[in-house]
């Protein structure tokens, strides 16, 4: 039975092709329908359109629903198509005509961007909580591990003294950069849809205002339209936060790969923390890390799946919509997932001290010697020229003792000032 049923049934295989996979998805967004249809029927009680009477019968049988939600009793029925209808049924079902009444000024366009807006922000809460985690983590290794020195390289040719203080203490920093983008996110999620209806508002006079206080969004959406057009563009934003964090993490999984690598054996995990070969008796494989780069990598293509889903839409709802939740419910989990994993991982990370006492990194040290000759007035022309000459001559011998001072460099990490710029970023979500 369809809210829109006129006396005839749809075909079996249009219900079960146009519902797909919404009776699953829609089950994440049951409590938030219910808190959006709360706001709502106070509002129409305010407006005139539910008497007090009406309300106080509406309210307790709608926060009854709420806690069959909670419990974990509640599900949307065979035949019924979605969460809104669900929810409308039941209430129906349990009132007689009051349940009728709650459609009124409303449209499932508007309810669903509600209920979506409201999930979202949850979930961007999650996913920053989760950034904020792995960032102290990685602070915390960076300090631990700062006297530790390793090579930097370019086009993977040994470069530079780097150290891992400098290494966690990046993919540190990096994510402060994508919690500005997650906090963009959080900003155009934050905006409150209800009241625009099937996306071009109502007759009736609807207090759009107090919606938007009763579900603690930051303003309306103000314009209907604009209201209804930000079904995918908010999901864009989501999408391109997701992938921003996917791609710092993907790239720190890379790195972990890399110098596990016995050709590297710059860090290692406890054996219990890798994984075996079924053939080659010795192999203790990065299999998370490449599992964690691989989801991480899928992740950073949903920007392009939103696009091309919603690429030319007529203006106004269309039921193509309706597909953004199988590719932006599965990735806020996933991404949690894997910022969860390297944060448990990195607790038990080993690192190797002394990486450039092997004559092998001898080269990282040819620019600080130019330095050095530099600070004593040779011109760093000459000087450059001077320690290239024993490097090609197979004359070079690194004096091996670093200075570096400035600002987020290895000797001086700048580790309090990057937690304030993530402290007051997270504290935009609270
Ligand atoms: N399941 C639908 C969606 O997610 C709900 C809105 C349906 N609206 C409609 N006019 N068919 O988009």
């Amino acid at each position: 039975m369809q809210l829109w049923n006129k006396g005839f049934e749809p075909d079996q295989l249009i219900e079960k092709f146009t519902v797909g996979n919404d009776r699953n998805l829609d089950l994440r967004l049951a409590k938030y329908d219910v808190e959006g249809s709360l706001a709502h029927i106070k509002m129409l009680e305010r407006i005139g359109l539910l008497s007090k009477k009406e309300l106080d019968i509406l309210e307790p049988a709608l926060n009854e629903i709420k806690e069959e939600i909670e419990k974990g009793d509640f599900r949307i029925e065979e035949g019924v198509e979605d969460i809104h209808s669900q929810i409308e049924f039941l209430l129906t079902g349990r009132l007689g005509d009051i349940g009728k009444k709650i459609h009124s000024g409303r449209s499932r366009n508007d309810q669903v961007l509600v209920d979506l807006k409201l999930f979202f922000r949850d979930e961007l809460k999650r996913i920053a909580q989760a950034c904020g985690d792995l960032f102290s983590r990685l602070q915390l290794l960076s300090e631990e591990h700062k006297d530790k020195l390793m090579p930097g390289y370019t086009h993977l040719q040994i470069a530079m003294p780097s150290s891992f203080g400098l290494w966690f203490g990046a993919y540190a920093e990096s994510l402060t950069d994508d919690m500005y983008m997650l906090l963009a996110a959080y900003r155009i999620t934050n905006q409150n849809p209800l009241g625009s209806a099937a996306g071009y508002g109502s007759s009736f006079p609807l207090d759009r205002e107090m919606t938007t206080k009763l579900l603690k969004f930051d303003a309306p959406h103000y314009n209907v339209v604009a209201a209804q057009m930000s079904r995918g563009k908010t999901e864009k934003a989501v999408a391109a936060a997701v992938a921003a964090i996917a791609s710092t993490l993907g790239h720190l999984a890379m790195d972990i790969c890399l110098w596990m690598s016995g050709n590297f054996g710059f860090i290692s995990f406890p054996d219990e923390f890798t994984t075996g070969s079924s053939i080659m008796p010795h192999k203790k494989n990065p299999d998370v890390f490449e599992i964690m780069r691989g989801k991480c990598n899928r992740l950073q293509s949903i920007p392009n799946e939103v696009a091309l889903l919603t690429a030319n839409l007529p203006l106004g709802y269309n039921r193509d919509l309706q597909l953004l939740k199988d590719i932006l419910f599965p990735a806020t989990d996933e991404i949690v997932e894997c910022l969860n994993m390297a944060d448990f991982m990195l607790q038990h990370i080993r690192v190797k001290s002394d990486i450039l006492e092997d004559k092998l990194y001898d080269y990282v040290f040819t620019v600080e010697d130019v330095n050095k000759l530099a600070l004593n007035g040779v011109p760093f022309r000459d000087a450059y020229k001077k320690i290239g000459m024993e490097v090609q001559r197979g004359e070079y011998k690194p004096t091996r003792n670093i200075h570096h001072t400035h600002l987020g460099s290895i000797g001086n990490l700048a580790t309090e000032k990057i937690a304030k710029k993530m402290e007051s970023l997270l504290s935009e979500f609270r």
